[in-house]
C-alpha cells in the first residue's frame, strides 16, 4: 500500500488508485492516517458490517469506496386514512420527533375524514442545451423539418416505456439567447409511468444531442458556421413544475376540538395566521417547508427514492412566484378548515434501488406496491401530516415540549444513563420541562 511508502504524507500528496485497493485495505489506510486508536476504528467500522454477506456485497458495490454501512432508523407512522384507505407509511429518518408526529397527525385526522390525495399531472423534463450562430428562422425551420427524425432516432429508447403508456411527449426549440448569446434549447417532456425516469430520460436526450449535431451538418440551407452546432450539455432537469400531487385535510372547525384544542376557533384562526406568515415571509417559509420535507424525505429515502432530486425541485417550486413561499395553504370558509399542499414530486417505483435495496422493496411491500402516482399521494400526505404536527405544537404548547420529549431519549444515551437512572429521570421530567441541561444536571445529582 501506498502508505507503507515511509516518505508519503497524506497532508501534501494524493493518494492515486485508492478506488483499485480491496474494501479491507481501504479500512487498513483509513484507520492507520486518521485515527488515533486505529484498531478501534476498524473494529467499528466492521461492527456495522451486514452479517449477511449476500447483503453487504449489495450495499459494497452501490457506491465507490464503502467502508461500512451508515444506519438511520426506518420507522413506521399507522393510521394513515387516504381517499378512503388505510395505510402504514415507512419513514426513514434520524431526527427524534418526526414519526411520533406523523403518527399522531394520521391519527387526528383518521376520525376527522382522513386526507385527500390527488395526482394533478405527471410531465417529466429534459433539455439538450447548445448554440446556434446564425439565422434564428433558418434554425426554425430546420427544427420543425427535423422533428420526426429526433422521435425516429430515439425509437428503439422508448418502445418498452411506449408500451407501459409512456414516452416523450413533445420536443420544443426554445430560443434563450436574450439570456445567453447564441443559447438555444431542444426542451423535452416526458411520461415515464411508475419509473422516475433520469436514465430513460438521459438516453433520450443524448441520443437527440446527436441527432441534432448531425442533422444540422446535413442541413443544406445552412451556412458552415450555422451547421457547426454546439452541444453544450443533455440532461433531465429536477424541476418538475408539471408532475405535482396536492393533499388535502378539511373539517368542520367545531371537529377540530381535542385535549390539547380546546378552543377550535382560535386554534384554527392561528393556524391559518401561522400559515399566512409562511406564505408572506421567506425567513418563516424555510423552516415551515423544512418541517413539510421532514415528512417527505423520510418516505422518499424509505422508498429508494432520490431525495436530493425532490429537495431541488421542491425548493425551486417554491421561489417559483420569485419569492421563496410556504408550501402548504390553509384557510376557513363558511365555517370548514382546510389545509393543503402542492408539492412537485417526480418518483419511481421501478428501477434504480427500489428492486435492488431490500428495505426498500420491504418499504413499498408496505405500501402494497404502489404505482408512482399513488406513492406521490403517500408522500404529500406525510408531508401534510408533519406540517399539521409542528403548526399544532408551535400555534399551542410551542415546538420543544414535544421535541424534547422525544430527544430525551438521546441524551440519555449519549450520558450513558442506567435503567434504574432512566425510571428516574423519565418520573421527574414527566412533571418539568425537558432540557438538555436539565436533564444533565439531573443524572449528574443522582449520581453524587
Ligand atoms: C423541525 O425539524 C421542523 C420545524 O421547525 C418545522 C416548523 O417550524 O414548521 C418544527
Amino acid at each position: 500500500m501506498q502508505s507503507s511508502q515511509s516518505n508519503y504524507n497524506r497532508m501534501n500528496q494524493p493518494f492515486s488508485g485508492f478506488s483499485k485497493l480491496s474494501k479491507e485495505d481501504k479500512i487498513n489506510w483509513i484507520a492507520k492516517e486518521y485515527f488515533s486508536t486505529p484498531n478501534e476504528a476498524k473494529a467499528l467500522l466492521k461492527q456495522y458490517w451486514n452479517s449477511d454477506a449476500k447483503i453487504q456485497k449489495l450495499h459494497d458495490e452501490f457506491i465507490e469506496n464503502t467502508i461500512t454501512n451508515f444506519y438511520i432508523p426506518l420507522g413506521v407512522a399507522p393510521n394513515f386514512l387516504i381517499n378512503g384507505k388505510y395505510s402504514t407509511i415507512p419513514m426513514a429518518i434520524e431526527e427524534s420527533s418526526v414519526v411520533a408526529a406523523a403518527a399522531k397527525a394520521a391519527k387526528f385526522w383518521s376520525t376527522r375524514g382522513g386526507f385527500t390525495a390527488t395526482v394533478m399531472n405527471t410531465e417529466k423534463i429534459g433539455q439538450v442545451h447548445f448554440t446556434y450562430k446564425g439565422d434564428v428562422s433558418k434554425l426554425e425551420l430546420f427544427f420543425a423539418k427535423a422533428k420526426a427524425t429526433f422521435f425516429d432516432d430515439t425509437a428503439s429508447i422508448t418502445a418498452n416505456m411506449q408500451k407501459r403508456g409512456g414516452g416523450i411527449l413533445n420536443i420544443e426549440l426554445r430560443d434563450k439567447t436574450n439570456l445567453i448569446p447564441n443559447y438555444f434549447q431542444l426542451h423535452v417532456t416526458f411520461e415515464t409511468k411508475d419509473s422516475m425516469g433520469a436514465n430513460f430520460i438521459n438516453s433520450c436526450l443524448e441520443q437527440f444531442a446527436n441527432t441534432l449535431k448531425r442533422e444540422a451538418h446535413n442541413y443544406q440551407s445552412f451556412s458552415e458556421e450555422e451547421k457547426n452546432i454546439q452541444v453544450i450539455m443533455s440532461i433531465l432537469s429536477n424541476y418538475v413544475p408539471n408532475c405535482i400531487v396536492r393533499a388535502e385535510v378539511s373539517c368542520p372547525i367545531a371537529d377540530l376540538q381535542e385535549k390539547h384544542i380546546t378552543n377550535p376557533q382560535d386554534f384554527a384562526e392561528r393556524f391559518v395566521q401561522a400559515i399566512q406568515i409562511a406564505e408572506v415571509e421567506p425567513y418563516r417559509a424555510v423552516t415551515h417547508n423544512k418541517g413539510i420535507m421532514n415528512g417527505i424525505d423520510a418516505v422518499i429515502i424509505a422508498t429508494g427514492n432520490d431525495f436530493r432530486a425532490v429537495e431541488a425541485g421542491i425548493h425551486a417550486y417554491a421561489s417559483r412566484s420569485g419569492q421563496y413561499s410556504s408550501l402548504s395553504h390553509a384557510k376557513i370558509e363558511n365555517g370548514i378548515f382546510t389545509f393543503w399542499l402542492e408539492v412537485p414530486l417526480a418518483l419511481g417505483t421501478v428501477g434504480g434501488l427500489t428492486s435492488l435495496h431490500p428495505l426498500v422493496k420491504l418499504s413499498l411491500e408496505m405500501l402494497e406496491k404502489p404505482s408512482a402516482k399513488e406513492l406521490m399521494q403517500y408522500v404529500a400526505v406525510a408531508g401534510l401530516a408533519q406540517n399539521f404536527g409542528a403548526l399544532r405544537s408551535l400555534t399551542t404548547s410551542g415546538i420543544q415540549e414535544g421535541h424534547m420529549k422525544m430527544h430525551l431519549n438521546n441524551i440519555l444515551n449519549q450520558l450513558e444513563a442506567t435503567d434504574e437512572e432512566r425510571i428516574q429521570v423519565r418520573k421527574h421530567f414527566k412533571e418539568h420541562v425537558v432540557s438538555h441541561s436539565g436533564v444533565v444536571n439531573f443524572v449528574e445529582n443522582l449520581r453524587k
